[in-house]
Formats: C-alpha cells, structure tokens, sequence
C-alpha cells in the first residue's frame, strides 16, 4: 500500500518496549495512517486482557455473557444477519496473472486490486481501536511454524485468536527485530464518526478477503466472520501456506489428523479431507462404538493439516492451530460428546440460540425447551421450529481451545508432527460414492481427491444442497492453480516412492448416500469407526474386500458390526456403484478437467480413461 508513512515512530504508536522489528513497527504505522484508528492496542494475549476485552464486549452488546453456573467464562455473540459465514464470491487470490490462480479462483491484477483497498480503508477504523494481534500458526518457535500479524479494528477477532492460535507477547521473542511475518489487515469497514453510536456487530455489505500469495500479505474488509476475520485460519494456514507449500516442497490441506489405536495396541494416523460442514470436527474426535472395545481414537487436528516429507521418506502432519471453531448444529452427546465435553467452559458461541436459564441450545443438541431466544434476538418456540425457523443459524459456530478437548492426542503439539499413514478423501453426496473405497495406487488416489464432490452447506454464503466439484476439499481454500495442486501431489508422491518409503493409502468415504425419504442411510459417527477399523485392516495388510472398476471396497463381512444391525440390503444401498450413474460422473470429471485444462497432469485424464473402461 503506499500509503504516506506517518511521521510518528514507534513513540507515538505507543508501541511497548519489547516490539523491536522495525518493520513490522513501520507497517503498523503506515496501516494507522491509511485507516486512521483513534487508538492503537498492542496485544499482550493475557487472560487478564481477554477477559477485559470480554466484559468490553458485554457492555458494548456485541456479548452476551452465559449463566456461570451451567457455562462457566463463557459468552454469546449474535452477527449482523448478514454476516453469517464465509463469501467464497468476494475471496480473490491476486496472483500477477491470472493463470497462476486458476480458474477456481477469482482473482483481479494486484495493482488494480490495492487501488481498490486503498480505497476502502482509507480511515476505515475511523473511531475504532486498532488491535495488534501477533499470532503463531504452529507450536510457538518451531521451525514448521508460521507467525503473522493481524491488525483488526475487532475485539470479537483478538479474542477469539487468542483460542485459536497461539497469540501474544511471546511471539515477538520469536520474532526479534527481523523474523519473517505474514502481515494481515482486517476491517470490519464501519468507521464510527464522533459521538457515533456503534452497533454490536459491525460490518459492511462491500466484503474482499484478499490474499497477495507472492508477498504474503493479506487484506480483509467489510466481514467480522469466521473465516473471513479469523485470518490466521484460511487465509494463512490454508491460502498463503499452500501456495508457500507448493514452492518449498509440502501441503497445506483442508484436513483433520486423527490417531487410531486397535485393540492390539498398534497406532495409526490418518489425515482427511471434508468440505465445509461435512464431517472433520466429528470424525477427528470419534468415540467408538462400546461393542467395538479396545479401538481408540485421539484428535490432532480438526480442520487445517501441514503435512511434510520426513528424511525417512514419511509425510509428518501438525495442525497449525490451537482452537476450534467448530460447527455447533448438529453437535450433541450422541454425535459428538467429546466436543460437549469441550464446550462446558470457556467457550464463545457465535450464533447459537438463548434459553431462557442463560445457555445456549442449537438444532440437534437435544430436544428444544418450550422458549428460546434465537440467534436473532426473536422469541422462538418448538411451533417455530416445525415452521422451519431455525433457532440457531446453521453455520453457527463455538470456539473453543483445543486443549480443552478431551480427546486431544498427547502428540498434538509435537513440532515434528504425526507419520501419516492414510488419506480420506469425502464429500456430501446424497447418491452415487460408495460408503469406503480405497484407491489402487497413489495417483488413483490423487483422482479420487481432484475429482471430488460435495453438496453445499451453510459454511459458505449461497445456496445450500448444491453439488459442486470441491477438489480436495481446497476449492475455497487454494492459494494457487488447482491443477498445479493436482500436480504437486502426484509429483510428491514420486518423490516418497523414490526414497522407498510406503506411501500412504488413499481412501474416498461417503457417509451420506440417502434414502427414499431423504434419511441417511449410514448411522455416521461413532459408527464410521467400523469404516476406519477396516482401513486399519487395509494399512496392516490384511485383504478384505473386493476390486471394482473405482478400487476396493469391503465386502458386507468385511466390516465389524457388532453392536448393530446393518444388513447386507442396507449395506447395498450405500455402497452400490451404479454404472450409469458413474458414467455421469466421468462426464463431470471430464468437464472438471477441462476447465482445468492449463497445467492439468496428463496422468489424471489417463485415469478417467482408464476408469470409463473398466465401467464399460
Ligand atoms: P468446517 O469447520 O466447516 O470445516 O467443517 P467440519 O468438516 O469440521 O464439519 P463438522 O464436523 O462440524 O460437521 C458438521 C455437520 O456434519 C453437522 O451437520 C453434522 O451433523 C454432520 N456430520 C458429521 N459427521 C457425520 C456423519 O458421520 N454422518 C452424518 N450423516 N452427518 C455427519
Ligand atoms: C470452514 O468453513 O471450512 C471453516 C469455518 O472451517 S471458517 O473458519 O469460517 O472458514
Ligand atoms: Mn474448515
């Protein structure tokens, strides 16, 4: 940004003696003088300081905080109605050219994209604070780690970065005067004139979340949302570490990282892939069936993997995070009770309803009490809800610290990571995918993941129920050509093949192939156990299943079903390839690859070929 530097130095910035790094002191400086903040925070990540800025909130009406006695340190936040979720539409990732972002990505010439900004900040934290966030995307001071910076004009931000990240006054140690950092500006883009009376959620109906991969520099206006305001998350760890992933040789994926521990004692981690709402959170903390005992599941991540290759030939996964900002809907004791456990305290619900005792209750929790408030501040009743009103927004979300789960892996902050030893790869998709299928070899798998789908959901603005094609579920999340993604992966799994190393499995999973009725089929959750427990088999070696034109699948006897009642008719419905059915879906592969065209490996045509002739 060129803006004009301002001729305060760190003095008048008020900056506290231990923020050494001159450049980052000069940023900070010239982003004051372009947004014009009446005054500057620098963020210490204190308890104290979070619960000053939580009681801030409370007075502000931006808070609301929860009952001590049923949600002890916990608060409520209810968004502008229509800042509800993350607006893939106004994401651009600018590249110099527009090949280098690809045909799923919007994108806009980087000159012409700051003019625009310049425009729109320019005094955009008018009568706001400026908070300086420093953060660690990684354990604190190890070498996978990333640190950014985040200016923010939103208090909902710092807070909810200091659950989500490692955030604070240690960070600069880290730092020193000359460490590298990814520089984030966010506004929520609602400058207060004097005496101006400000709303509880502030924002702006003109949205960009922008991302300069070459220079690592992320811009984000208009939106105090999840991912679009949280910039540590998507921004960094997903859009600007992919593309950094691309030049130096690793990933940065869409993926939970889960421990498997059998009944015999051995360990597994696998790394999978979910779009949006579709799953991760649940399977990262799965607690398995009690007919199946001596099967373990530990959580490492739950949204966003870096994954490396070992000197031994190994890929070694870390979550960058510390947090979870998880979907709330849908969460309850029967599908998630590591996560309920994970919400007794010390949590912020964004978007959730009210009862009338001081918690919170959202669709799927459990049955609804005889009034609520709902997520919009309108009185809400059962009668309502068989309306069709919901009482929670279905993209609202808890965070909450990782620690506090109670399934977290004892590895979850090695900096060395956890050995991969299988990728899953799923969507939402109501027909058509089996319920598990293992791919033949690494670049079967690699197709399996490129030509993925998934229904939309509430995670993203826009229509719900869609299907789209989500390769590895990083459509909203690359930070550079798809097709060149495609290539990095199949080229990293030469390079592991070379060094002789077993290259992890690769699975595609579909939990939600439906009914007549529209019912899901598969029970789901704690019993998805039955499907890991069968990848279990595959890693060790054993062979059950059966080859079909898209890989192997297990056979009805192939599975564990002790403890329930699952037939091979029901078994059938889910997992059934049907051949016309699938030829549609090549077509789709097909159409897929040719808006991916520019760069797209040729191995990945081959594979379709190949797939449509085993069809027939
Ligand atoms: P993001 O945080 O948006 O990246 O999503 P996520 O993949 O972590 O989503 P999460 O695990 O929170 O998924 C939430 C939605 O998926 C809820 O509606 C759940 O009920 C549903 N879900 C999760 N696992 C299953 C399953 O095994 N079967 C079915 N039918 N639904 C599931
Ligand atoms: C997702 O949408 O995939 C999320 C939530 O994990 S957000 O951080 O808002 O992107
Ligand atoms: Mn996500």
């Amino acid at each position: 940004m060129s803006a004009v530097l301002s001729q305060s130095g760190p003095q008048p910035l008020s900056a506290p003696s231990y923020v050494r790094h001159r450049r980052l002191l000069a940023w900070v400086a010239e982003v004051a003088a372009l947004t014009q903040p009446e005054r500057i925070v620098w963020v210490d990540g204190s308890q104290e300081e979070y619960d000053r800025l939580c009681e801030e909130m409370v007075r502000a009406g931006t808070f609301r905080r929860l009952n001590p006695a049923r949600r002890p340190n916990s608060f409520l936040a209810w968004s502008d109605p229509t800042d509800v979720a993350r607006v893939e539409d106004r994401t651009f990732i600018c590249t110099d050219t527009r090949e280098e972002a690809g045909p799923t990505n919007n994108w806009m010439e980087p000159g012409q994209m700051r003019a625009r900004l310049g425009g729109l900040f320019a005094g955009c934290m008018r009568g706001r604070t400026m908070y300086v966030i420093p953060f660690s995307m990684g354990p604190l001071g190890s070498h996978i780690a990333q640190i950014g910076v985040e200016l923010s004009d939103s208090p909902y931000v710092v807070v909810n970065m200091r659950l989500m990240t490692r955030m604070g006054r240690p960070v600069y140690e880290v730092l020193g005067e000359h460490g590298e950092f990814v520089p984030c500006v966010h506004s929520v883009g609602k400058p207060l004139a004097a005496g101006e009376k400000d709303v509880p959620w502030p924002c702006n109906p003109t949205k960009y979340i922008v991302h300069y991969p070459k220079t690592r520099e992320i811009w984000s206006f208009g939106s105090g949302y999840g991912g679009n305001a949280l910039l540590g998350k998507k921004c960094l760890a997903l859009r600007i570490a992919s593309f950094m992933g691309r030049d130096q040789g690793w990933l940065a994926e869409h993926m939970l990282i889960l421990g498997v521990t059998s009944p015999a004692g051995r360990k597994y981690h696998v790394a999978a892939a979910f779009p949006s709402a579709c799953g991760k959170t649940n399977f990262a903390m799965l607690i398995p069936p009690a007919a199946m005992p001596g099967w373990k599941v530990t959580t490492i991540g739950e949204d966003i993997a870096w994954i490396k290759p070992g000197n031994d030939g190994r890929l070694y996964a870390i979550n960058p995070e510390a947090g979870c900002f998880g979907v709330a809907p849908g969460t309850s004791e029967k599908t998630n009770a590591n996560a309920m456990a994970m919400l007794r305290e010390n949590v912020i619900f964004t978007n959730v309803a009210l009862t009338d005792e001081g918690d919170v209750w959202w669709e799927g929790m459990g049955p609804a009490p005889a009034h609520l408030t709902d997520w919009q501040g309108r009185d809400w009743t059962p009668e309502d809800g068989k309306a069709g009103r919901k009482a929670a927004h279905p993209n609202a979300r808890f965070t909450v610290a990782a620690r506090q789960c109670p399934s977290i892996d004892v590895d979850w902050e090695n900096p060395a990571g956890v050995p991969i030893d299988a990728f899953v790869f799923g969507g939402r998709r109501s027909t058509t995918v089996p319920l598990v299928t293992e791919a033949r070899n690494w670049t079967e798998g690699v197709y399996m993941a490129a030509t993925m789908g998934s229904e939309t959901t509430a995670a993203q603005a826009g229509a719900q129920g869609v299907l789209r094609r989500d390769p590895f579920a990083m459509l909203p999340f690359c930070g550079y050509n798809m097709a060149e993604h495609f290539g990095h992966w199949l080229a990293l799994g030469e390079k592991l093949a070379a060094s002789g190393a077993a290259l992890p499995r690769i699975f595609c999973v579909n939990w939600f192939r439906t009914d007549d009725s529209g019912r899901f089929v598969w029970p789901g959750f704690a019993d998805n156990m039955r499907v890991l427990a069968w990848m279990v088999d595959r890693i060790e070696g054993r062979d059950g299943g059966a080859t079909h034109a898209l890989g192997v699948s297990p056979r009805h006897d192939d599975l564990n079903w002790s403890g329930i009642r699952f037939d091979a008719g029901e078994f059938e419905r889910i997992t059934s390839v049907d051949a016309a059915a699938w030829r549609k879906e090549l077509e789709s592969h097909g159409e897929l690859f040719a808006l991916l065209s520019h760069n797209l490996p040729p191995q990945l045509e081959a594979t379709r070929r190949a797939l449509a002739d085993r069809l027939g």
